[in-house]
């Protein structure tokens, strides 16, 4: 069935494996995290490569985001195919090929990217000038996390230092992203870890200012940190992305959230008393943090997970579920779960209420 006829259907119409929306949960979540950020210096640009959903990033744009943040060039050219202007691509965009793209980009929509290189820097500035576009830049500060990045200080100095004398380019500050903290699960450990990783980042921004440079966004943060970092002075942006959507490795931590998308499956075969092999495997689940769990069926619990297209449910004893019986699983990593569907099935107390295309979806480019 062509997915846009599942509209006012019941869930039991929905082909296997599928990837659901509760939609009144997720507003839920968008609700909460507005709140939070209603009235501080803080504002929230939540990260698109956790749902890759445009139409979803347009509710969060409706629920006061100042703009989105992605990864992927490919997911800002969605992004502004769906009418978004003011997108972070937070990660550096090099070589001809994708600047060329960057620049088309810039003629109609204000993108930002980060940067950690002098050779980078020239390259999008001499694009730009020659295309007579300004690209927006933040400067990205290594904050322990030892993946991209400038040391904190002069190294971040020195490059914010040069974007400003460059034509086509506009300084508007700096990104750290504290992401071999932001989930920790002792909640005081975290805090602690995550106030001290991020001071660098905002003594950087003071040296900036100090020079008479200034620094209109410090961006970092996630869905584990956005108390945090969101409430630190000098931060002026949080990337949280995963708090829409959910998955069961942030549920654990972040119970404030609910639980939104699940994968709906079926059981394909009984092969024990207590066995139930649905047909979804590690080609629809995003697991990297652990095998997926089972939803509303109290007991019952994945043991075995490593097939591409089967998952074995142990059930708790008594467990009738038939051989075409319904699942529903929540995987622990919900940011590779979606970018393995093409839509989301958005359902209401177990109607369909809207199909979204996951229009970020692959964009790995
Ligand atoms: C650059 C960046 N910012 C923010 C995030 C935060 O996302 P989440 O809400 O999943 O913690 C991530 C996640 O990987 C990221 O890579």
């Amino acid at each position: 069935m062509n997915s846009s006829n599942l509209i006012g259907k019941p869930l039991l119409e929905v082909d296997t494996p599928s990837l659901l929306l509760d939609a009144e949960a997720m507003q839920a979540n968008l609700n909460l995290m507005a709140r939070y950020f209603q009235g501080r210096p803080a504002k929230l640009r939540p990260h698109f490569k956790s749902h890759k959903c445009s139409r979803l990033a347009r509710l969060q744009m409706q629920a006061g985001a100042v703009g989105i943040t992605c990864a992927k060039l490919g997911e800002a050219e969605a992004l502004a195919d769906a009418g978004i202007r003011d997108i972070l691509i937070a990660n550096q965009i090099v070589g001809p090929i994708k600047i060329a793209r960057l620049v088309a980009l810039a003629r109609r929509a204000a993108p930002m990217v980060a940067v950690d290189s002098a050779e980078n820097i020239r390259m999008l500035s001499e694009a730009a000038a020659a295309a007579g576009v300004t690209i927006r830049i933040l400067v990205e500060v290594n904050i322990g996390m030892n993946r991209c990045g400038v040391e904190p200080g002069t190294p971040a100095l020195e490059l914010a230092r040069l974007i400003h004398s460059l034509p086509g380019l506009k300084f508007e500050g700096l990104q750290g992203y504290e992401g071999h903290i932001v989930d920790l699960r002792d909640e005081a450990e975290r805090t602690v870890k995550v106030r001290a990783a991020m001071k660098p980042l905002v003594e950087t921004r003071r040296l900036i200012e100090s020079i008479g440079l200034p620094v209109h966004i410090v961006s970092g943060g996630g869905t584990g940190t956005y108390t945090i970092t969101g409430d630190l002075p000098g931060i002026d942006e949080v990337q949280a992305g995963s708090y829409a959507c959910m998955d069961w490795w942030y549920s654990d931590i972040r119970a404030e959230f609910r639980q939104a998308q699940s994968i709906l499956a079926t059981v394909i075969s009984r092969p024990t008393a207590n066995e139930a092999v649905i047909d979804v495997g590690r080609k629809g689940v995003g697991a990297e943090f652990g095998p997926p769990r089972v939803k509303n069926l109290p007991g019952a619990r994945v043991d075995k997970f490593g097939s591409e297209e089967h998952t074995t449910v142990t059930l708790p004893d008594g467990q009738t579920l038939p051989v075409g019986g319904r699942v529903e699983i929540i995987p622990s990593h919900g940011c590779t779960t979606s970018n393995l569907y093409r839509e989301y099935i958005v359902h209401k107390n177990g109607v369909v209420t809207d199909v979204w295309p996951i229009d970020g979806s692959g964009k790995m480019q």
